[in-house]
């Protein structure tokens, strides 16, 4: 049975080809995409996702805009990585999109989908910063007994890419993502220590290119303008491409290892904001329900990704 999810994200490079993995692998029914501010604002960023859309044939997946800003703090962009239209590229021309926005908010969205959807059937998969997400379990508290789990990019707990320690997702809205974890729902943090192993490296870039698609061309552009900018902003030689390996440890959780400890949000440190503070001390407790990703099978996830390009390609 095709798992269903809601992906809420912000297009950026790397949830672009979430997106389009999420739409090529069966393993999936993709019941709407959901945007929020994070990587640019929610008006580049829905843009964006419209254009993914289009490209990937999504025209009967609703996409609802979101939230524009975090809880608490000013909006932070990550136009170092991801450019000022939150998704640049170079070398390939992107369509106007012919996908719309649907009416509603992405809150109600995701609260209606999951109030009307059996209990435990629906999975939330955020890839960008968890404000929607959090105000949608403020509004309506009962989607907590009745979301399958969460799966979300975000934090990390050797490393940060926004802070010494902290990653930019949980960064940017650290109170929101203080909600999202103190809930008692099953939550899978894939961070940092997991995403930085999903390099595009040259290889895997030559391998997309044989596929000789349109799509195809697509992808090996966002991960040439993705390499050039972390290249640029973090030293990386090949560009770690986050948010797919949050769908492909629902697609085939072998491809992921995970270690359950609990895992708590720092609000208050002056050098730790946005910290996921994640103790990994024995025995866990009975009752933590939240688990972290550890070790990526490189292999495995590349031929998830390449495959779903192909499919949806057809
Ligand atoms: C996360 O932040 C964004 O830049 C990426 O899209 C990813 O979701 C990585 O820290
Ligand atoms: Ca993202």
């Amino acid at each position: 049975m095709a798992r269903k999810i809601i992906l809420d994200c912000d297009p950026g490079h790397d949830d672009a080809v979430a997106i389009l993995l999420a739409a090529g692998n069966p393993g999936i029914e993709l019941l709407g995409i959901t945007t929020i501010g994070g990587n640019q604002t929610l008006e580049k960023v829905t843009f964006n996702a419209r254009q993914v859309c289009t490209v990937a044939g999504l025209a009967d997946v609703p996409l609802h805009a979101g939230t524009t800003r975090p809880l608490v703090r000013p909006v932070e962009v990550a136009e170092g990585i991801h450019g000022d239209t939150g998704m640049e590229i170079h070398d390939y021309e992107l369509p106007q999109p012919t996908v719309g926005v649907a009416e509603g908010h992405a809150v109600d969205f995701i609260i209606d989908t999951v109030m009307a959807h059996e209990p435990g059937t629906v999975t939330l998969v955020p890839t960008g910063p968890l404000t929607n997400i959090a105000l949608a379990v403020r509004k309506e508290p009962r989607i907590v007994e009745r979301v399958a789990e969460i799966v979300l990019m975000g934090g990390g707990y050797h490393v940060g890419n926004w802070s010494a320690v902290a990653e930019f997702n949980i960064k940017i809205d650290p109170e929101a993502a203080h909600i999202v974890f103190n809930e008692p729902w099953p939550v899978t943090m894939v961070g940092l220590d997991l995403t930085h192993q999903a390099l595009a490296t040259d290889e895997i870039e030559a391998e997309i290119k044989a596929l000789g698609t349109d799509l195809a061309d697509f992808v090996v552009a966002l991960f040439g303008a993705f390499r050039k900018n972390y290249q640029d902003a973090q030293g990386f030689e090949h560009p770690p491409v986050h948010d797919p390996c949050a769908v492909a440890y629902l697609i085939d959780p072998s491809v992921v290892s995970v270690r359950k400890v609990p895992v708590d949000i720092e609000l208050t440190g002056t050098l730790t904001l946005g910290m996921t503070v994640a103790d990994f001390r024995d025995p866990a407790p009975e009752d933590c329900h939240t688990q972290v990703a550890v070790d990526l099978d490189h292999r495995k996830f590349w031929d998830l990704v390449i495959d779903a390009i192909r499919a949806v390609s057809k």
